[in-house]
């Protein structure tokens, strides 16, 4: 038998994935499956935490699945699928609730953040997501969590409550560790690059989505902020824009930052950013397609939902069963 360590992680779909979420985050993804029984699950639960329009999310789900097959995660190889077809993360997690303490949870600077940015609805599901996301990692018995440093005290809790309730019985949870991978590209805003690149910015030209077409990407990348010195050098601290593109440029190409500085000597900024313009849209184009292609078909789409929330199901069930054993749930 494989002896696979299995790898989960959860994306929102609160619309179109941004360069950074591909670069750091999702492209990797599509490599680990080749590693890993690898589960990645599209978390419309988690984004009920903040007030959506129905039809937007049924849309936006639809969609942040077909990016996902787009930008090759294969359904042959992992294990894709929607939060809410598969009834076992809510039930874990009422179950984990009494597990979790209130001040552990008033701590997450996730909720401190997100309660003052939706002052209008401070909800319960909120302040209870760190636990959601702690059922979504346990139900799989996870070995390792592909997430960004936002994520890491959220993982951290899981963790405590996966000890906590394998002291409290006997060992149920596998405890989970963190995945940082070293190829994955830490993407600048393009307005602000000592931020990171992100779709909730409200300043559109800071952010490329991929399905942006190519004539916004080129003009985004043409309007990012760089410096007066017009030398294609890679200074994170002092030419923090042009450093960034370089790491965008270095992600799709390979290239390392002196052979892009080389590459580039003598050349102005105007060249440097046509450049960059040129390899992100070679890297979204064959992904713009496939999406559109899977967004034309939703039966076959639902399909494979269908298939892979069947299939997570059965594992999901594995774990409840266990841990309603321990608890004294009676099961018949
Ligand atoms: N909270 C994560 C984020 O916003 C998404 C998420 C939900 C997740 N469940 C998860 C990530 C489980 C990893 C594992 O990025």
């Amino acid at each position: 038998m494989e002896e696979k360590k299995i790898i989960f992680s959860g994306i929102q779909p609160t619309g179109v994935f941004t360069l950074g979420n591909y670069l750091g985050a999702v492209r990797n993804w599509g490599k680990l499956q080749e590693d890993y029984r690898s589960i990645f699950c599209v978390v419309d639960l988690h984004a009920l935490t903040v007030r959506q329009v129905p039809k937007d999310l049924r849309h936006q789900t639809y969609q942040a699945y077909a990016l996902l097959l787009a930008c090759g995660i294969d359904p042959e190889k992992a294990l894709v699928f929607v939060q809410s077809h598969v009834a076992g993360h809510a039930e874990l997690s009422w179950i984990l609730n009494n597990y979790t303490y209130f001040g552990e949870l008033s701590r997450m600077t996730q909720f401190k953040d997100k309660s003052s940015k939706h002052e209008d609805n401070i909800n319960a599901g909120l302040f209870d997501y760190p636990v959601l996301m702690a059922a979504d990692i346990l139900l799989y018995q996870t070995d390792l969590v592909p997430i960004g440093a936002d994520q890491k005290q959220h993982l951290e809790l899981a963790r405590d409550i996966a000890n906590r309730f394998n002291n409290a019985y006997s060992p149920t949870f596998v405890v989970p560790d963190g995945y940082f991978s070293k190829s994955g590209a830490r993407v600048k805003s393009l307005q602000e690059p000592t931020k990171k690149m992100s779709k909730s910015d409200t300043n559109e030209k800071s952010y490329i989505l991929l399905l942006d077409p190519p004539n916004v990407i080129r003009k985004k990348i043409r309007s990012a902020v760089t410096d007066s010195d017009a030398k294609v050098a890679y200074d994170p601290e002092n030419k923090a824009g042009v450093s960034n593109l370089m790491e965008i440029y270095q992600a799709i190409t390979g290239d390392s930052f002196e052979e892009i500085e080389g590459k580039f000597e003598g050349q102005g900024y105007g060249v440097f950013k046509d450049a960059v313009a040129d390899v992100i849209i070679g890297e979204l184009e064959p992904i713009q397609k496939r999406y559109e292609e899977l967004m034309n078909d939703k039966k076959g789409l639902e399909a494979i939902m269908k298939e892979h929330a069947e299939m997570a199901n059965r594992m999901a069930i594995r774990t409840l069963r266990k841990v309603k054993k321990k608890i004294g749930l009676v099961q018949v």
